[in-house]
């Protein structure tokens, strides 16, 4: 140990000591994490319009098949007004272009690494199979290419694709690898629901810049991962939506469906309208469409998580403006987005009562229990953080589960910790011993563990064997090895 860790080592003891002394105390504002402050100069929230990433377009099509072709290459991107900010771009741009695709035709998207680090690429809420799922030591070296192939047999649902290279996903995602993958069916098409221009997806990240406007993420020097001050999580104070800090969007006196994404490395959300003059009509979730729609004043929204809502800006004038603020923030990082309601605009969408049929897991035909705990290492100790007191081996499997068979999985956690598996969605069964929260509708791949909670969710994987992952989303824990790996078979 060097000096510096040495240092960290004890900076960790004093915080360990706070963190586990009582439970409220560990998370005053709902974060683990650390605030890391920008060192330019940022605009004003409001003042830039809303980006919305362009459709990727496929090469070529067969009869079955859509093929697409990705270059990885960093480029300079206007995010700061006068800075430019150096990101690491698929197809150079932050977020990454959209992928719109249609639930059973496959895909085959070749990346190209022209970046000068390793990449391995995840569809975050894919049915994939093993070889193309982007295992953290699966990589694609700098100058090299590899296909992965996406079947896409399931069901419509807001996915996204992001970098997961072992030990460097945070700051690989951070400097901007990150796009939509929006799956589309007959069912979600018959609905009624907005759609075309008033169908818009909202990736919500958070960072900090250094005064030249490039991207500041505290990496260790030799490269890996966060220094030990950063280990909780790195927290920005910009908040970005799709790629644009606190951007205005110009709406229509209409309903809106918005397609929520939390791709920031350790920030939780809790996302509410002001004035709140109209509910947030949830009507789907990481894997789709729930059953029914559900109004929320807010909604909470952890790293890796979705939620599809539809809100109606007809309860607005023209003229009138709605902010999308985050009563988890303190100062700017209160503040999200605005809506400017430009004109009254014809309105035939509609939020049916029914949206889509759920088949539930039911857990008294569950096989087995298993409990995963996602806790911090001992103080002082690396990696800092540990699914069942053990550190993420990528040469061991730490469960074997037989496809088809449905099992209950128990999460408990210390601090916060967004889990997420890999493969099929899930169902929240439990949260601390009672029914599921507000949040845990529909079908889930990652859920928001808040500080000593237990969490039971039905799982049963189906069609892929191999090797997967279920790790905590926080990119800064999974960088410190809050990964385990199960086998389907
Ligand atoms: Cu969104 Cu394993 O990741
Ligand atoms: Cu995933
Ligand atoms: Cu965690």
């Amino acid at each position: 140990m060097n000096r510096r860790h040495v240092l960290g080592a004890l900076g960790l003891s004093a915080l360990g000591a706070a963190s586990f002394g009582g439970l409220g105390l560990a998370s005053p504002h709902g974060q683990t994490g650390e605030l890391l402050r920008s060192r330019a100069r940022l605009p004003r929230p409001y003042t830039l319009p809303l980006p919305v990433p362009r459709i990727a377009r496929p090469v070529r099509t067969d009869a079955t098949t859509d093929f697409y072709e990705l270059v990885q290459h960093d480029a300079d991107q206007e995010i700061l007004p006068g800075l430019r900010t150096r990101v690491f771009g698929y197809d150079g741009t932050f977020p990454g272009p959209t992928f719109a695709t249609r639930s059973g035709r496959s895909i085959v998207v070749t990346h190209r690494n022209d970046l000068r680090v390793p990449v391995a690429v995840h569809l975050h809420g894919g049915h994939t199979p093993a070889d193309s799922d982007g295992y953290p030591t699966d990589l694609i070296q700098p100058a090299g290419r590899r296909d992965y192939t996406y079947p896409m047999r399931q069901r419509a649902a807001t996915l996204w694709y992001h970098d997961h290279r072992m030990d460097f996903t945070g700051q690989q995602l951070y400097r901007g690898l990150a796009g939509f993958h929006i799956v589309t069916d007959d069912e979600d098409d018959r609905l009624g629901l907005p759609t075309g221009d008033r169908d818009i997806p909202l990736m919500i990240t958070d960072r900090a810049f250094e005064e030249d406007g490039s991207f500041r993420y505290p990496a260790q020097h030799h490269g890996a991962g966060v220094t030990d001050a950063h280990m909780e999580g790195v927290l920005g104070d910009v908040i970005l939506v799709n790629g644009a800090p606190w951007p205005v969007l110009e709406v229509t006196a209409a309903r809106y469906r918005l397609r929520l994404l939390n791709a920031s490395n350790a920030r939780r959300y809790r996302l509410g309208l002001n004035p709140p003059r109209t509910p947030l009509v949830q009507i789907g979730s990481d894997g789709g469409l729930l059953e029914r729609p559900l109004e929320h004043a807010e909604v909470l929204l952890a790293p890796g998580e979705r939620c599809e809502i539809v809100v109606d800006f007809g309860a607005f004038a023209p003229g009138d403006e709605a902010t999308l603020r985050n009563g988890l923030g303190s100062g700017d990082t209160r503040e999200v987005m605005r809506f400017r309601v430009t004109s009254r605009g014809g309105d035939d969408s509609r939020v049916p009562q029914q949206l889509s049929r759920i088949e539930p897991l039911r857990p008294d035909r569950a096989v087995r229990t298993r409990t995963w705990s996602f806790r911090r290492a001992p103080t002082g100790e690396h990696p800092a953080w540990l699914v069942d007191g053990r550190a993420f081996d990528s040469e061991r499997i730490d469960a074997e589960v037989r496809l088809g068979e449905i099992e209950v999985w128990r999460f408990t956690s210390d601090l916060h910790h967004p889990v997420h598996v890999h493969l099929d969605p899930f169902q929240v069964l439990t949260r601390r011993g009672g029914g599921p929260g507000p949040h845990d509708a529909g079908w889930k791949d990652t859920v928001d563990l808040s500080p000593s909670e237990s969490v039971e969710v039905a799982v049963r994987f189906t069609d892929y064997p191999g090797r997967y992952l279920l790790h905590c989303h926080n990119l800064e824990h999974e960088d410190m090895a809050m990964m385990a790996a199960f086998r389907t078979s």
